[in-house]
């Protein structure tokens, strides 16, 4: 006699939808775009199929029809030829720079779009670092100056929310405070809290040719191996003011996306990074998985293990699904 029997509240697709504990909406959505120089081009990321580097007319055009769809947060990176990069990443405090110039024009025609700002100096550094290289050596504490003249250029070209990327200590507390001081109370951080030192970013750093010139980025991004320590980064950036953390990658860290969201009150981000994007892709292309009903399956799952949102490249097609 089987008195408990958990097949009665799968018996139909009524029952089913009346039982399911997590829901994706188009609202949990951050859409990541990349832009490039120039006029009137579009160029498809090789290891990204169907995501495109935007030159600024094209971009807001792009805006306009993720709108459309109910996305209202994107998330912008630039690619910049190496003529525009530097040791110091001086163009990424540029207010007349490309990144500066596309948060106001795209907050001109599109008030209402949520934005969302990349803080790290990779896309502008000659060496390809998210700080300032000195002897082979990133410097933590002069690096958080750059990065705080970064976020004040992209809180006064209308930025909403400032996304720090780059791991350095004491960056959330650095950049409150410049902020802060400006007037720019108002202006959110999302701090990409726990981002370890993956595989899964190559195809990122194709699309924005931002690849570290030496070595890698094991001194300042986590170990994978590790979510204690992603506690202790979380914890710091809490107390220094972060409005949001994140996690990222996201597939391969569902433990570290539950673990935060079980020990902290703000919202989390799941960053669905560019290798877990090109993944699903190849396989999709050579009909081995099901490319709408994965993708699916893989955004319910950060949803599942606690995240409030999810910066994804899947944001457009699973709008279009919703829909
Ligand atoms: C760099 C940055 C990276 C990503 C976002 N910001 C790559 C890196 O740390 O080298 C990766 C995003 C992705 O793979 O989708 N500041």
């Amino acid at each position: 006699m089987l008195t408990r029997r958990p097949r009665r509240n799968r018996k139909s697709a009524g029952i089913r939808a009346m039982v399911q504990e997590n829901q994706i909406t188009v609202n949990d959505f951050i859409f990541p775009l990349f832009m490039i120089e120039g006029e009137n081009k579009k160029e498809e990321v090789v290891s990204m199929p169907g995501i495109y580097r935007y030159t600024l007319d094209l971009l807001v055009v792009e805006i306009g029809e993720c709108l459309d769809l109910g996305i209202t947060t994107f998330c912008l990176f630039p690619s910049l030829g190496e003529d525009k990069k530097d040791s110091m990443a001086t163009e990424g405090h540029n207010p007349e720079g490309l990144y500066q110039v596309a948060l106001r024009t795209i907050k001109e025609k599109y008030p209402e779009a949520v934005l969302m700002t990349d803080v790290a100096m990779d896309p502008y550094s000659s060496d390809g670092h998210d700080g300032i290289v000195r002897d082979g050596q990133i410097i933590n504490d002069e690096t958080l100056e750059v990065l705080g003249k970064m976020a004040l250029a992209q809180a006064e070209a209308g930025a909403d929310i400032i996304g720090p990327s780059d791991m350095m200590d004491g960056r959330i507390g650095y950049i409150r405070e410049v902020l802060d001081d400006a007037g720019y109370t108002n202006v959110s951080i999302m701090s990409y809290s726990a981002k370890y030192a993956s595989a899964f970013y190559g195809p990122f750093r194709d699309a924005l040719d931002s690849a570290p010139k030496f070595g890698d980025k094991k001194t300042y991004q986590m170990d994978p191996a590790n979510v204690k320590e992603a506690l202790i980064e979380a914890e710091l950036d809490f107390v220094e003011g972060a409005d949001f953390l994140m996690v990222k990658p996201g597939m391969p860290y569902l433990d570290v996306i539950k673990t935060l969201s079980e020990n902290f009150d703000i919202p989390i981000t799941a960053y669905n990074v560019s290798g877990e994007y090109a993944m699903l892709k190849a396989a999709a292309q050579n009909g081995w998985l099901d490319n709408d009903k994965a993708m699916m399956e893989m955004l319910l799952s950060f949803k599942r293990a606690g995240a409030s949102a999810i910066l994804t490249y899947f944001a457009k097609e699973a709008a279009v699904l919703l829909k």
